[in-house]
């Protein structure tokens, strides 16, 4: 390799994600009318998760306007939306592979920590939104052990396994998909219950929902097709993570 084209290689790994690959295919429009019939009654018509299903999932959905849906691949939102979230993270997806990025649930489960440190580290991280933390040196260890890998040191969700070399800062495409928890984002707490938390760090994202029952993104690849879930994926990108909604 000349030292040329090992620069330009150089110059090409450094780019973020969201610059080296093209905008969703798929038709804005299509995606607009299919999301106002089957996805709003859980992420709203707004895309802010506030759809009349709200108060009725564990967790509860996300608001497609937060900032934390960025770090997000527009393949991880199409093979979500396609397979459903336990699917894909458990990796039956029939061979498609996501560009860029590796599925990885949040790990379980964590049975070397006690359950009573489970519950003092989840008071600890509950801290971060407010940036006060109950002094708690056991619980800090542990997390900088065992969570800051991929949350990052001060719980932005910006780990090194989230980063894989990008410079740190904001905004960024995660190297795992979904996205680490931003632990310091007050719209993101909220929508976890404290029974789920527990049960998240006990099993793990897979667990907490096989084992006890908690909501997740289900498939919806029965009912729609590639195309009309690339045209969703085009819509929720421009009109929701994006923020520019076009008139009808
Ligand atoms: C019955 C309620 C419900 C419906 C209907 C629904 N979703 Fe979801 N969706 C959820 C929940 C709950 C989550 C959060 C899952 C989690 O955190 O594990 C979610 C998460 C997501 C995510 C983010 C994935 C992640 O890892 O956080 C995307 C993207 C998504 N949904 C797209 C869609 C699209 C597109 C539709 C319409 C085809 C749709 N959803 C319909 C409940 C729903
Ligand atoms: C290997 C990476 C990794 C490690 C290590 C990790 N997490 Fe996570 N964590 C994730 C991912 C990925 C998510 C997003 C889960 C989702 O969307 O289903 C997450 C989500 C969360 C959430 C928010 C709940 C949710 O559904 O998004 C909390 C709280 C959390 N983790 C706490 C912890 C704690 C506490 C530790 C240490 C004991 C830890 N995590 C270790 C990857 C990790």
């Amino acid at each position: 390799m000349t030292p040329r084209t090992a620069s330009l290689l150089l110059v090409l790994l450094a780019l973020p994600l969201s610059a080296v690959a093209a905008g969703p295919p798929g038709d804005y429009g299509e995606g607009q009318r299919l999301y106002g019939e089957v996805c709003f009654s859980c992420h709203g018509n707004r895309g802010d998760g506030r759809g009349p299903n709200w108060k009725s999932t564990r967790p509860r959905p996300p608001a497609f306007t937060s900032p934390l849906m960025k770090r997000m691949t527009d393949d991880y939102l199409f093979a979500v939306t396609k397979f459903g979230k336990l699917n894909l993270l458990k990796e039956r997806t029939g061979g498609f592979k996501l560009r860029g990025a590796k599925p990885a649930a949040m790990p379980g489960p964590a049975d070397s920590i006690e359950d009573g440190q489970i519950r003092a580290l989840l008071r600890w991280v509950r801290g971060f939104p407010a940036g006060k933390q109950p002094d708690d040196p056991t619980s800090r260890e542990i997390y900088q052990a065992a969570c800051a890998e991929c949350h990052g040191k001060a719980g932005r969700g910006d780990g090194e396994t989230a980063l894989g070399g990008q410079p740190p800062g904001w905004p960024f495409v995660s190297r795992i998909q979904p996205p680490p928890a931003d632990l310091t984002s007050r719209e993101q707490m909220a929508r976890f219950g404290g029974r789920y938390l527990f049960w998240l760090v006990k099993l793990g994202r897979i667990g907490a929902a096989e084992e006890k029952g908690y909501d997740y993104m289900e498939p919806f690849g029965h009912i729609l097709k590639d195309a009309q879930i690339w045209s969703l994926v085009r819509y929720v990108r421009e009109a929701f993570i994006e923020g520019k909604p076009r008139g009808r």
